[in-house]
């Protein structure tokens, strides 16, 4: 297939691209380089630099008969930003996929795979999550990823849209082979934080929150490996049903909490990773897993790498070969 991938220079959708075209598919990936990197983009792939929000351009390179099929990563993802900025998080993503959507339309190209996220739900009514759980969120993040999603099922109805959106846990890890890996600057998620007081990039890691519902107080994520996401990807682009649009969740269907990863990541680097108990922060539900089986009846699926160890010394071999990320190795060549 010809495969068009917004965002596929990021963390996530550039560990895809590598999968896809792996997979023998020709990839052109879209992107605006704000938090992606050109060093990630897999060299079988093509790399065109520009913006959604500009859709007479997104027409003209999706003109009919050029691509098969979309993969869109392009999103801002950080949930506190969202909760202080709504307006620009409503129109990079949603306004933005509209854009995609009716270029999409225009070409006639009915096969499309979704960055979602187990955001949608908010605080779930009962665990492990399954699809059919209520959808309410508790940020904006969360209610634009849950709009995009409607977006994609309502033009299923109205022309025909092919669609499997995947409602990734935690996405954490890096490529095996170490030639990708996680690079958002500044870091907002767990994993790279806690490795970066492993670097002596930082003093201590901050744990927000120890009088949670939760054995140890602790939030409980499930920490789905970068990799085992890009299979998912790749099976679902081969699997899309043209005037269908699905939506699984993507976890490993075990939870860990904050203090069993800052333990674990102390175990692989052999760093003391000082931790100090912080207030909690705002919109954090308690405990989310995944329970995975429509995607695993549906397209095969299995995670590859249950074991959050294996994730975290995954993530410790990338950020340790690359402290400061794409930007230093790029510097040095
Ligand atoms: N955490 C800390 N200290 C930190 C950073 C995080 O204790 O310095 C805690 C958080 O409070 C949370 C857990 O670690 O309990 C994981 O936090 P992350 O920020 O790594 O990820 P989230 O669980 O907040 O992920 C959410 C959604 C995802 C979404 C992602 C987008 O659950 O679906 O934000 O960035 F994709």
């Amino acid at each position: 297939m010809r495969i068009f991938v917004t965002g596929g220079a990021g963390y996530v959708g550039s560990h895809c691209v590598k999968r896809v075209v792996a997979a023998g598919h020709d990839v052109t990936v879209f992107d605006n380089l704000a938090h992606g990197h050109r060093e990630a983009v897999d060299p079988k792939a093509e790399l065109v630099e520009g913006e959604l929000a500009d859709g007479e351009r997104l027409r003209s390179l999706l003109a009919p008969g050029r691509f098969d099929a979309v993969m869109h990563f392009a999103a801002y993802l950080n949930v506190g930003e969202s909760v202080h900025k709504p307006l620009m998080y409503y129109r990079n993503n949603v306004a933005n996929t509209i854009n995609l959507l009716e270029a999409m339309h225009a070409a006639d190209i009915r096969r499309i795979v979704f960055s979602s996220t187990c955001a949608v739900y908010g605080v779930p009514e009962r665990l492990p999550i399954t699809e059919d759980l209520p959808k309410n969120p508790i940020n904006p993040y969360g209610a634009t990823k849950l709009a995009m999603e409607w977006l994609l099922r309502d033009s299923a109805v109205a022309w025909g849209l092919g669609s499997v959106a995947l409602r990734y846990f935690n996405a954490s890890g890096a490529a095996e082979d170490g030639s990708i890996g996680q690079d958002y600057q500044p870091p907002v998620h767990l994993i790279p934080i806690v490795l970066q007081v492993a670097l002596g990039q930082r003093e201590q890691i901050l744990v927000f929150g120890d009088d949670y519902p939760t054995p140890d107080g602790t939030c409980i994520r499930d920490y789905i490996h970068v990799d085992d996401l890009a299979e998912a990807h790749r099976l679902a682009v081969e699997a899309i049903e043209p005037g269908q649009a699905e939506a699984f969740n993507v976890g490993t269907g075990r939870g860990a909490s904050v203090l069993e990863i800052i333990e674990c990541a102390r175990r692989i680097t052999g760093h003391p990773i000082p931790a100090k108990i912080a207030p909690r922060r705002a919109g954090d539900p308690p405990s989310l897993f995944a329970n995975a089986e429509q995607i695993a009846k549906r397209l095969g699926w299995a995670p590859r790498h249950g074991d959050v160890a294996d994730v975290v010394a995954s993530a410790w071999r990338w950020h340790s070969a690359h402290p400061d990320g794409y930007s230093a190795a790029a510097k040095k060549m």
